[in-house]
């Protein structure tokens, strides 16, 4: 059964969310949805998940699945919200218990339970989801971070923060457990999968105000990718990578973004005031004396 694809671009982090149906029964997966999140006021705002719920309910669709595909550190996961408004399940890889054991001790998150149990369902590699009479392979691509997947639904792969589009390469592996010699494995099983299959991307930073690209074919990328066409070995990959990820600032909303995204987009839990609060580290202390 060959799926219907919708995508829409979140300007403010370069996002792309998808809204993956099939055509008989009508059921539909949301793969990696954006909450709008303003660092400066501490505001949350919906009005991208609206655009999404809009299309939902505009189509008639039922929401099965809420599928992330890694714990993203640069934008604030909509999964709960949609999952209260629409229903559905949401699902990431069993390595977020990993990614809650790391920021459960960055963050003091004396409260935190680490067994992944915030998401309806954890997923590992090889598993197999039902979407009506779609069905979505599980794939592991690990490298960016321990519990990135890749969503195979028809002759499509989401592959989230593996790839970028040709022009801008792959992604960075310098995050808690990240690994650039996994990524180039990773990538190589995404490769193997045909060049005919179509490639999804979780982001497009559009490199010379270029006009947005999120999909390509693997073929494509085997020819033209800036850092691992066909050709280019591990070893070659890993230095590139590791001299790239040395010079990258640290996103803008990672700490944010992370204190939800790892309890799957709910909201830190309130003080006894009711307020809601978001934490940030602090570096750099020794140098006040
Ligand atoms: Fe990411």
């Amino acid at each position: 059964m060959t799926p219907e694809i919708k995508a829409f671009f979140h300007q403010p982090s370069s996002t792309l969310c998808y809204v993956v149906t099939c055509p008989e029964s009508r059921k539909c997966a949301v793969i990696d949805p954006v909450l709008d999140f303003d660092i400066y006021s501490g505001e949350i705002d919906t009005a991208f998940a609206t655009t999404i719920i809009d299309y939902i309910q505009e189509e008639a669709l039922q929401l099965e699945w809420l599928l992330e595909t890694h714990a993203h550190a640069d934008h604030v996961t909509a999964a709960s919200y949609l999952k209260k408004r629409l229903g559905g399940k949401i699902a990431c890889g069993s390595e977020i218990t990993s990614i809650q054991e790391t920021f459960k001790s960055v963050f003091n998150l004396k409260d935190l339970n680490t067994d992944g149990g915030q998401f309806d369902r954890l997923l590992s590699d090889g598993e197999t989801l039902e979407l009506g009479h779609c069905s979505i392979k599980v794939l592991a691509t690990p490298g960016h971070t321990p519990d990135s997947l890749t969503y195979v639904i028809g002759n499509n792969a989401f592959i989230g923060d593996t790839l970028f589009m040709p022009d801008s390469g792959s992604a960075r592996c310098d995050f808690p457990r990240g690994s650039a010699a996994q990524l180039y494995q990773s990538i190589q099983k995404i490769y193997r999968l045909g060049n005919d299959i179509t490639l999804y991307m979780c982001h497009d930073y559009q490199p010379n105000q270029r006009a947005l690209r999120y999909a390509c074919p693997v073929s494509e990328q085997r020819e033209m990718n800036i850092h691992i066409a066909d050709g280019v070995s591990e070893q070659e990959y890993v230095t590139t990578r590791q001299q790239r990820d040395t010079g990258l600032a640290i996103p803008r909303l990672l700490y944010p973004a992370l204190q939800f995204n790892i309890i799957a987009g709910q909201l830190p839990a309130a003080e006894d005031n009711n307020q809601h609060y978001l934490k940030l580290p602090l570096a750099g202390i020794s140098k006040l004396g």
